[in-house]
């Protein structure tokens, strides 16, 4: 099976390759300096003659609070583009699987997010991912849609790296404790797609890792985790703030846990509780450090 993974220099994008290879799929990944999201002529064009059997799209104007700023770029990528994409992939009749995020809602909802309920987003970062998706959905009814959300991994930048490098150089680390989500590894989001892709699975979907937490306690935890495999660990307390201590640009929901039953029924496995893949995740990047 032919697949193509765009956004493949990113933190998920890179583990999807890997995943996805290791299953023995014929895996061609590539990022902007291959295929620019800016010229989305260009994208749909390219895509229309790879002829992939499935096209994995990782790629996306990923900066939150940037998009703010720039908006007509996030938009750019994140829905002509993705456009473009989708229309490359319906010439040929073959299947897109589009990531998208929690942030498409408003983190109002007191209990998980399911993949029917409306969204509404909080920032131009959101509102870009959403167009993308409906984008993709209008065009493709039988796309696949995965939403995830808090991701790290051991590629690229995320919270769960920030917190490592703040460990090893400050006595204490000022973290929100009143935004709520379910933080997911990488390597467990391209174990999921590539179970959609061998199941053949159209629709939308949510996957992160299961739980809850609050920002504070992933960074708490990193913390203990870190310190147990012999990391460089500084920090002696990790204080709670209100996101409201902690200016950004970009609005963030305060609640932001999707529901995973739909999927649970597709996954033939029980999906890793976020500390388990977390303490994983250290584990393995401990190892090239
Ligand atoms: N990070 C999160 O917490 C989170 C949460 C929920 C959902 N998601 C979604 O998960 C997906 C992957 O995110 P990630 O965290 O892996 O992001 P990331 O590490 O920032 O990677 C983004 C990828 O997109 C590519 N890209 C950016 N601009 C491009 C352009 N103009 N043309 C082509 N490719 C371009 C980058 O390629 P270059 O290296 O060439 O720039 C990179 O490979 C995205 O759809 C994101 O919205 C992320």
């Amino acid at each position: 099976m032919k697949i193509l993974v765009t956004g493949s220099t990113g933190q998920l994008g890179q583990e999807v390759v890997r995943v996805l290879a290791a299953d023995g799929k014929n895996v061609t990944g590539v990022s902007s300096r291959d295929l620019d999201f800016c010229h989305p002529e260009r994208v749909k064009e390219w895509v229309s003659r790879f002829k992939a059997d499935w096209v994995v799209n990782c790629a996306a104007y990923t900066h939150v609070d940037m998009a703010e700023q720039e908006p007509d770029k996030a938009f750019l990528i994140n829905h002509a583009a993705t456009v473009a994409l989708a229309e490359g992939v319906k010439s040929y009749a073959g299947q897109l699987l589009q990531i998208s995020t929690d942030f498409i809602f408003d983190g109002k909802q007191s209990h998980p997010y399911s993949e029917g309920d409306v969204p509404a987003p909080l920032n131009v970062y959101g509102e870009s991912k959403l167009a993308g998706e409906q984008a993709v959905s209008g065009l493709l009814p039988e796309a696949t849609v995965l939403r995830t959300a808090w991701v790290y991994g051991e590629h690229g930048n995320n919270f769960v790296k920030t917190m490592l490098k703040f460990a090893s150089e400050r006595n204490e680390i000022q973290v929100i404790d009143d935004q709520l989500g379910s933080p997911t590894w990488t390597w467990d989001i391209a174990e999921a797609i590539c179970s959609l892709i061998n199941t053949n699975t159209t629709g939308i979907y949510n996957f992160t890792n299961e739980g809850v937490a609050s920002w504070y306690d992933l960074a708490s935890e990193v913390i203990t985790v870190a310190r147990q495999l012999g990391y460089q660990v500084k920090t002696s307390h990790v204080r709670p703030i209100p996101a409201c201590d902690y200016k950004t640009l970009a609005s963030r929901p305060a609640y932001s846990v999707l529901s995973k039953c739909k999927i649970r029924d597709v996954l033939n496995y029980n999906i890793p509780h976020w500390r388990t893949s977390l303490r994983e995740m250290l584990t393995q990047l401990r190892k090239t450090r």
